[in-house]
């Protein structure tokens, strides 16, 4: 079976990081390459973050690729609140030995997609920054692009304002031009993240795999799941990011509705919220396929399995 082609791009980050764990180790991906965003911390943090997962999991072999550190337009926003002062407070790591691979992101997603057939999907889980960056950069790399399957925005309400999602907000005008690239375009948002909630039994369940995949899912749960409870009272947190690397090794997963999606870019109370044409009242052409629901046992199903596919023996100490 060909393996499907992707990039991930992201903002590790708790939930970054499980998503990073499933499509490292998967029969049915091609992990090409890891690009990292400031988002949830900043760029430093976020990139050493990916080292640490990968060098954990024994999968230094993926290269990790930092990208921008502050978005296209707006101020940077960062989330220590829930990810902690590095950005993925709570696991212990052993002495860094990966290194982030000089290039920087946008050039390796030009590169990498104008040397494709074509069939490179890019998965984005933090701000959309250094994705529209390359697409400004380089516009020959647009029609390159299979899919793009992001985790961001909702067509209820956000959850840094009322309004917007975090990764949409930390940077609305990278997400218009992903948004209008033209490109096929999956939208995982909060709307069925919300529905995902890593429960304490689901973490008892994981850790039960009893491999060092496992032990890092429990570590991060152990942090994640207590901000989430401070902040918004969840019992479970919203493990919002590998819905969109499982939606890919499970089609079947989500439900989802053709919508045209445009994100608000004016500066009041809605800036960076994805407005979505549930009931296509606009007559407009849709711009995403946006999840409206998902099978959340068999996520659950998807996470478990993910982790059952490392083995004690390939993590690097
Ligand atoms: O709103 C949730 C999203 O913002 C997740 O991707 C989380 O990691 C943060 O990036
Ligand atoms: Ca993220």
């Amino acid at each position: 079976m060909t393996k499907q082609k992707i990039i991930c791009d992201c903002d590790p980050g708790h939930d970054d990081a499980i998503a990073i764990l499933l499509a490292a180790n998967s029969p049915q991906l091609e992990l090409l390459g890891v690009t990292i965003v400031a988002g949830n911390q900043t760029l430093d943090n976020t990139s050493r973050n990916a080292c640490h997962v990968l060098q954990w999991l024994g999968k230094e072999d993926v290269p990790v690729y930092p990208g921008c550190g502050r978005p296209l337009v707006r101020d940077r926003v960062t989330a220590g609140d829930i990810h902690g002062e590095t950005g993925l407070d709570g696991p212990v790591f052993p002495p860094l030995r990966k290194l982030p691979e000089r290039e920087h992101a946008v050039h390796f997603l030009i590169r990498t997609l104008l040397d494709s057939q074509g069939d490179v999907t890019v998965v984005t889980s933090g701000p959309m920054t250094n994705l529209a960056m390359a697409m400004r950069m380089e516009p020959l790399i647009v029609e390159k692009i299979q899919r793009i399957v992001l985790m961001g925005g909702s067509y209820t309400n956000g959850n840094v304002t009322p309004a917007a999602e975090f990764n949409i907000l930390a940077d609305p005008e990278a997400a218009h031009i992903c948004f209008t690239s033209g490109r096929p375009v999956t939208m995982i948002g909060l709307d069925v993240t919300r529905k995902v909630l890593c429960y304490p039994e689901i973490v008892e369940r994981m850790a039960k795999v009893q491999n060092r995949a496992s032990r890092l899912f429990v570590d991060l749960m152990g942090h994640f799941c207590k901000t989430q409870k401070e902040v918004f009272g969840w019992e479970g947190a919203p493990l919002h990011d590998p819905v969109t690397i499982a939606s890919l090794l499970d089609p079947a997963l989500t439900v989802t509705k053709p919508m045209n999606v445009r994100v608000d870019l004016s500066h009041g109370d809605s800036y960076g919220r994805t407005n979505c044409d549930v009931f296509h009242y606009l007559g407009l052409p849709a711009t995403a396929d946006v999840a409206v629901d998902i099978d959340v046992s068999r996520f659950w199903d998807i996470i478990e399995e993910g982790l059952r596919r490392y083995s004690e023996t390939e993590a690097g100490a």
